[in-house]
Formats: structure tokens, sequence, C-alpha cells
């Protein structure tokens, strides 16, 4: 496999990232020096996937919080305007917003700490969030593994791989971690539109790791499921509610509901910071909606006609009884009977 390949690093205090909307074609890294550059990147999806967007949140607030001292602006009011800033990019990933709270943790164990302090200790608590993250992927990785037999033909959608996160991904890390173990393993790439992370990223990186990747439009899964060349389905999730359910790209409860008609295994791979215990199911958790301007251009050119109206969910929710298990870096949690608790299991994976 080639060298690990990271998403994201802190360099001379910046964030440097991969700029995601021009891969394929061309690997060009931006550097955020301030917190709204960090925004306005998770905005338009130069960085993306749930994991990806809490680590660069929480260096968002490193670099807004630097501005402020360097300004002399006032801390309490100008943190304020970071946190909320960082917290309007996008609204379904939970990690966003798990990582937004870690960093609002450490700003309160600092309070009354000098302002260089209290920089210094945001950086070390986003710097952990970043190192724990390439961990917590290789253990994921790990625990899915065991579940994809050799010779298995997985089929994804979107790019839950190491681009949405710092580095390794979470679906992908199990494909990757099954590799590793000396399985053969071939990956199906649903292409998925509108944005094709699929198509542009997916297929990238897997290429890039020498595994062999097939990409597909999406309306081809159902067909190749019939012909019998897909062996189990395997996502990334944006959120994860307490009974299972799970939110995650459009086009992914399709799926599921495929896999269901045609006996396959429908599996989930996301890292503990995905859960969201505060939803007791997944009908509360906010779906972005992207602008229509997505659907309406392919290739930088109009396909409909002006003024249609468009539909653009980011993502959908899948019912927990439609997944055969969730992988998590911390245990596999099997659904039984179709029903999940994720709050008693997990509490009681972390007594
Ligand atoms: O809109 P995106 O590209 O941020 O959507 C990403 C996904 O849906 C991923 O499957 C999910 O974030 C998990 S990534 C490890």
């Amino acid at each position: 496999m080639a060298e690990p390949f990271f998403t994201m690093r802190w360099e001379d205090r910046h964030l440097v990232l991969v700029d995601q909307t021009k891969l394929p074609q061309e690997e060009v890294y931006l550097v955020c020096r301030d917190h709204r550059m960090v925004a306005e990147a998770i905005r338009r999806l130069a960085v993306r996937g749930a994991p990806a967007i809490g680590v660069a949140a929480a260096f968002g607030v490193v670099l807004g919080a630097e501005e402020i001292v360097r300004k002399k602006n006032d801390l309490v009011t100008g943190l304020e305007e970071v946190f909320t800033l960082l917290a309007a990019t996008r609204p379904t990933a939970v990690n966003l917003f798990w990582a937004l709270a870690r960093m609002r943790k450490v700003v309160r164990a600092q309070q009354g700490s000098a302002p260089d302090q209290l920089v210094g200790a945001l950086e070390a608590e986003a710097l952990r969030i970043y190192q724990a993250d390439i961990e917590t992927n290789r253990r994921l990785g790990r625990q899915g593994a065991a579940l994809l037999p050799d010779g298995a033909t997985v089929l994804t959608i979107c790019n839950a791989g190491a681009l949405a996160t710092v580095a390794y991904g979470t679906a992908l890390a199990v494909i990757r971690a099954a590799v590793e173990a000396g399985k053969r393993i071939a990956v199906v790439a649903c292409e998925t539109r509108p944005l094709l992370q699929g198509a542009r990223l997916t297929t990238w990186e897997l290429k890039k790791d020498g595994i062999p990747v097939t990409l597909i439009t999406d309306q081809t899964a159902g067909y190749l499921m019939q012909q019998g060349k897909v062996s189990a389905v395997l996502t990334g999730a944006d959120r994860i509610a307490a009974n299972g359910d799970v939110v995650n790209k459009i086009g992914t409860y399709t799926l599921a509901v495929l896999a269901t008609a045609h006996d396959l295994p429908f599996y989930v791979a996301a890292p503990t910071s995905t859960i969201d215990l505060t939803q007791p199911d997944g009908k509360g958790i906010p779906i972005e909606e992207r602008a229509a301007e997505e659907v309406t251009m392919f290739g930088g050119k109009q396909i409909a006609p002006d003024g249609v109206q468009v539909y653009n969910p980011a993502f959908d929710l899948t019912p927990a009884r439609l997944i055969d298990a969730i992988i998590t870096e911390e245990e596999v949690f099997w659904g039984e009977a179709g029903k999940y608790s994720l709050r008693d299991r997990l509490s009681k994976a972390s007594n």
C-alpha cells in the first residue's frame, strides 16, 4: 500500500488542507490562516466528511483565538463569534459539534488564565483531536476487517476514506485493514450525485493504494446486486442516533433497501464521536439542503431549464432495522432483531 495520505496538517500554526473540490485533477493545498478560511473551506466542501470537518473546526477555533489575542480584542465575545461561525457551516455531521464542544470545554477550564496560555491549551486540544482521529480509524479498521471475507466485493457510497478523516478513513479503513490482513477485496464505488465524492475521491484514494475499484453510476447498484456481484454494502455515517438510525450521504437509504431485498449485509463504519445519544432516533437529526445549482449544473454547464424547482438534501436517514452492524473503534454493534440500543451498550462499553 502507498504511504499513508494525510488530508490536513497543522504546519507553522496554519491549517493546510488538500482542496477536495479540485481532486482528482489537481492535488492543491489550501493554507488556512484564520478561522474564516476554515469555515469557508468546510462550507464549500474543500474539507468534508464528518470526522475531517470536526478536526478542521477544532483548528479553526485555535486560529480564531490567536487572531483575537493578536489584535487584543475581547476574548469572550470574540470566541463566541468564532464558535458561532464554525458551527453554522454544516448542520448534519455531529463530529463538528462534538469537536467544538471539546474546544469550549478547554475555554471554560482556562477561564482567568493568560490569553497566550489559552491559545496554547486550545492548540494542544486540537492536536489531540487530530492524533486521536488517526488512531481511532486504525482501531475501527481492525474491528471491522473480520466482517469482510476473502474475495469480497464491497459496495460503498460517497467517500468515507482517508479524505473524510485525517487519515485512513472509516468505511475505507475497514477495507484497508482487511487488505492489510491479506484478504483480496474489491470495491464498487457509487459515483454519488450530485457532488461525485465517490467518482472523484473514493476512486482516487483507492487507486493510490492499489485496491481494485470499479466506478458505477448510482442507479447501477441494484442491477449489480441482482447479478450477484456484490458481497456487502459498507458506508460511513454523519450522525448515528441512540437507536442505531444512521444519517449519511443521500442514497445510503436506497442502498440499504436494496441490500435487504438482495439479502446482503449492510454495514456502517463510524467512530463513536459520530454517535449522538441526544437523538433517540434519526427523525430529529437535521438534514442539510444544499444549493439547487449542484443539481441543475453539471461540469460547469446548465443541464435543467431555468428556474426549475429542485430538492437537494445532502443526506438521508437509514433506519436501524436495515443495518446489520455498526462498526466503531470500541466494538461492533450487531443489530438484534433489527433493534439497537447504542445508549445502553455504549455506556456498558465505556465502564
Ligand atoms: O457531504 P459530505 O461529502 O461531507 O458527506 C460525507 C459523507 O456522507 C460520509 O459518508 C460521512 O461523512 C462519513 S465520512 C467518514
